[in-house]
């Protein structure tokens, strides 16, 4: 029997979890840190998800089988590549691969050299010329800070002031930090947002049923931007021929650019796209899974995660791995009164077990943690709930009738997810 590693602490980790769980060849999954949420086989351990020794001894001295990167910042830092170098099985892209995510400018220099569709740019390392060259474009313009920002890189001028306060504030303030060294000015492009996942191994990828989040705090899409709120999938919209256009004319190419350039990539491919009149731009690669995209996924998965995420690790994924259950899922994420700004932590949580025992819930805990023997908050994102129902409406109406059993002081959600 196999033991499993998942490096990260949130609600994705947790659901990946569960799932893996779930296959007949493991044992155990250990989730660092991971949160409350861990329970029975599943088990939280106290090392940090950039902790890279840290988790190189754990894996080495438990003997793991398959170590699966959650959260980003791990391929980031290192982990996949000092597994790789001890010669561990481990899901997830290394440091070069995971630049398709890291750096947007040479994301957009390799979506040109592959013919990947994305909206017209140039990459600047000075403020005068990017200047120069956002205000010679249509308004409105996009500028995005080249490295990680925490979802917070991207601005949209719609006046020609704010782009010399955007250059200002990422080239010159340097509010991001070493990620303004360069920044992308790109085309502005309109339609509606679509995240998809591809499963990778290096070469072969498999492209999952779309998925649609709700970045924005407030109902009807208002306030500031947030992780994600809620997620509902398959977005039936988005017909078999686009996702096969999406894995041929976007997936496969940038998998061969980044061959061609840095490193394989194995792991979760995740494309932002924007999709007008069915004509397909990329706004952005992830180089991970979503969250809370995945906390919905794994209800639909319907197949063996750990063989699946085994063999993309070790470049010997087959489409026929993976396949869904029919149906739909949703999540509903509870949040922190604050969040996305700054949220108290330590709030008891209650009804919990009630929720739980509801028909076709699953609830996913995110920002969590053990106080004197209590669940309290200890994050934005607090909670996801998640449910299946034959149908959209159904699964989400599951999702709020349990979210009524649930209290936490100051806890906030929106009503309105699925409802766009
Ligand atoms: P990114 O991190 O590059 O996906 O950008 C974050 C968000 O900014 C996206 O989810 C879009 O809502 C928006 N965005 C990014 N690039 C563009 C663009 N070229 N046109 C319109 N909106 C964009
Ligand atoms: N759900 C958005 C993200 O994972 O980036």
């Amino acid at each position: 029997m196999a033991d499993v590693l998942i490096v990260g602490s949130g609600g994705r980790e947790q659901a990946l979890a569960w799932k893996i769980e779930q296959s007949e060849e493991v044992a155990k999954v250990y989730v660092a840190p991971g949160n409350a949420g861990s329970s029975g086989n599943i088990q939280s351990i106290p090392i940090q998800f950039d902790d890279v020794d840290g988790l190189l001894n754990f894996a080495q001295e438990k003997n793991i089988s398959l170590t699966v990167i959650g959260q980003e910042i791990a391929s980031e830092v290192g982990v996949v590549d000092a597994f790789e170098e001890a010669g561990l099985t481990i899901f997830g892209p290394n440091k070069a691969a995971a630049k398709i995510e890291t750096s947007k400018a040479f994301s957009k220099d390799l979506m040109e050299e592959q013919k990947i569709p994305t909206a017209q740019y140039k990459n600047f390392t000075d403020v005068e010329a990017a200047r120069s060259y956002a205000i010679s474009r249509p308004l409105p313009i996009v500028i995005k800070a080249d490295g990680l920002a925490t979802g917070k890189g991207v601005i949209i001028a719609y006046e020609k002031k704010q782009i010399d306060k955007a250059l200002d504030q990422i080239m010159v303030k340097k509010i991001f930090g070493n990620s303004g060294d360069t920044v992308v000015v790109e085309d502005f492009l309109k339609g509606q947002e679509v995240s998809l996942h591809a499963l990778c191994d290096g070469k072969t990828s498999v492209i999952f049923p779309a998925a649609q989040d709700h970045k924005p705090i407030f109902d009807g899409d208002r306030g500031p931007n947030t992780g994600g709120m809620g997620v509902i999938a398959p977005i039936d919209w988005v017909k078999p021929e686009i996702l096969n256009t999406v894995n041929k004319m976007v997936v496969q190419p940038a998998l061969q650019g980044l061959i061609d350039h840095s490193s394989a990539f194995k792991g979760c491919l995740y494309p932002g796209l924007m999709i007008d009149q069915g004509v397909i731009n990329v706004l952005e690669f992830n180089a991970r899974f979503g969250d809370p995209e995945t906390e919905v996924y794994m209800r639909l998965l319907d197949g063996d995660l750990y063989k699946i995420l085994k063999a993309c690790a070790e470049g010997a994924l087959t489409s026929d791995m993976v396949s869904w259950i029919p149906g739909y899922a949703a999540t509903v994420i509870l949040a922190s009164e604050g969040y996305p700004g700054s949220y108290t932590k330590n709030i008891p949580i209650h009804g919990l077990e009630t929720a739980s025992n509801r028909e076709d819930i699953v609830i996913f805990h995110a920002g969590t943690a053990i106080k004197d023997g209590e669940i309290v908050t200890s994050g934005g994102r607090v909670l996801n709930v998640t449910a299946t129902g034959e149908s959209l409406e159904i699964a989400l109406q599951k999702v709020y009738d349990a979210i009524a059993d649930i209290h936490f002081d100051g806890m906030q959600y929106r009503k309105d997810i699925g409802k766009r």
